[in-house]
């Protein structure tokens, strides 16, 4: 029988996959490691694991006692799922930023979640760092796990994730590619794999609003770097004591419009579910193209799952309201929606004025394609304008045949046309276009299809 003896036993050995559509102006094979497979969809299973068995181990983490962290949802679940198989009671702090879908799956697992203020700085008494560490002097029995400055948790990618990566490439891996938070990951996947082979590249991804990428290029801290932004996971405003600078080669930062669009791309074009920072670390993947070649090999992290961002880069709403979705462009084939199953009125060349006239009224037209000698040859057009004036100036006319009055024939747009060209072509003396849609029937655009799209 091939069972696990509890789930804690199934974190780790996560799939590698190919990233195809979105990679394809790389000229290297790009891979993802998917983290989201892990138990508690998230690759800090791994970290928080190690760092509960250090701590025990050095006798800080003992039964009965109470785990407190500050996390922003993934660090959480990873503590949450350990504490539930090894009896631990857990309380996090977390920021008002951070997806509600987190704090509920954390609150499923019987944690206690507080939620502090995230516009604070770290030392502001409100800030979920400042809550976490006066919660645990005021717990008695508890532990703090401090992902921040707990060794054990670059040490657990050093020991596990690293030499994964290294096993999975057999050894061709050329970059590294990984958000940057706690830097827990990049740092012990990093090292493991310089010393492996000191010439592979390991590359940070930061983000706007946070100071990473400044300090490792000027070695100054500079708090003007730091400012609210959106993406979640990654960036900081302090140094944590599991970022080794010397590790990392580059830090890429990313804005947070670009993370959330890449984010969706990844779900419709690989079919991998995954969270806001895969977004991030893929859109700095491309900005990066030119550092990678044909044969170079570059890992990436998937960090964890898009369903923790249903209520943020997957609602279209949130999306809009950031100016974060670029509007969809209005086309042809858009402007007919509205009637697309009606069948188009026309009326034959051969028919009397009278009987167009009858035709615009029953259907409440203003304008109409000729037809000539087949259903589809579109040799004029009718408008009731032109119709009345006719009219007004001779009466009799309305016995007439509709090639008396007819006036040139509405022109065809292609159905990808966009509307500004379609609404150029819509005249005092040219009052429709036709497109034909993918069945080939013929369909028409008039002002009024323009103005109702537009509105
Ligand atoms: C979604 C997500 N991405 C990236 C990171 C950054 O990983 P690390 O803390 O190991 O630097 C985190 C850390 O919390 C995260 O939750």
């Amino acid at each position: 029988m091939q069972y696990h003896k509890n789930i804690l036993e199934t974190i780790g050995n996560t799939p590698l996959v190919e990233i195809n559509s979105i990679a394809r102006e790389i000229p290297a094979l790009v891979l993802a490691k998917l983290e989201t497979f892990n138990p508690g969809n998230s690759i800090k299973d791994r970290m928080a694991l190690k760092m509960i068995e250090d701590a025990e181990k050095q006798g800080k983490l003992k039964p009965g006692y109470t785990i407190i962290e500050g996390t922003s949802g993934n660090t959480g679940m990873g503590l949450a799922l350990a504490a539930v198989i090894k009896g631990y009671k857990c309380i996090f702090t977390t920021t008002d930023k951070q997806s509600k879908e987190k704090f509920d799956a954390l609150r499923a697992f019987g944690a206690e979640v507080i939620v502090c203020p995230t516009n604070v700085e770290p030392e502001d008494p409100r800030s979920y760092y400042s809550v976490s560490t006066r919660l645990e002097a005021e717990t008695p029995r508890s532990w703090k796990a401090n992902q921040y400055d707990n060794l054990s948790n670059s040490e657990a990618h050093y020991r596990q994730t690293g030499p994964e990566i290294w096993k999975q490439t057999e050894g061709k891996i050329t970059h590294f590619i990984c958000g940057v938070g706690t830097g827990g990951t990049i740092c012990g996947v990093g090292k493991f794999l310089k010393e492996m082979n000191k010439n592979i590249q390991i590359l940070g991804i930061d983000t706007y609003g946070s100071v990473f990428k400044k300090y490792k290029e000027t070695g100054i801290f500079d708090k003007k770097e730091i400012y609210p932004y959106i993406t979640e996971g990654i960036g900081e405003d302090f140094l944590p004591k599991n970022v080794d600078f010397k590790v990392i080669d580059h830090f890429e930062k990313v804005t947070d419009k670009d993370a959330a669009v890449m984010t969706r791309r990844i779900v419709r074009e690989e079919a991998i579910f995954a969270g806001n920072s895969s977004g991030a670390v893929m859109a700095g993947l491309l900005q990066m193209k030119n550092r990678f070649k044909k044969d170079d090999v570059v890992v990436v992290i998937f960090h964890d799952h898009g369903t923790r961002y249903l209520g943020k880069m997957f609602n279209d709403d949130w999306m809009r309201d950031r100016g974060f979705l670029t509007e969809e462009k209005i086309t042809a084939i858009k402007l007919i929606e509205r009637h697309r199953n009606k069948p188009l009125v026309t009326v034959k060349e051969s028919d009397t004025i009278h009987e167009a006239v009858s035709k615009m009224r029953k259907y409440n037209i203003s304008q109409m394609p000729v037809t000539g000698g087949t259903e589809d040859s579109f040799t004029g057009s009718l408008n009731d304008t032109e119709l009345f004036m006719k009219l007004l100036e001779n009466p009799k006319l309305r016995d007439e045949k509709v090639m008396q009055v007819v006036q040139a024939p509405f022109p065809f747009v292609s159905p990808e046309a966009a509307v500004e060209e379609v609404s150029q072509l819509i005249t005092p003396d040219n009052h429709a276009v036709l497109v034909k849609d993918a069945l080939g029937e013929t369909h028409i655009i008039t002002r009024q299809d323009i103005v109702e799209a537009l509105c």
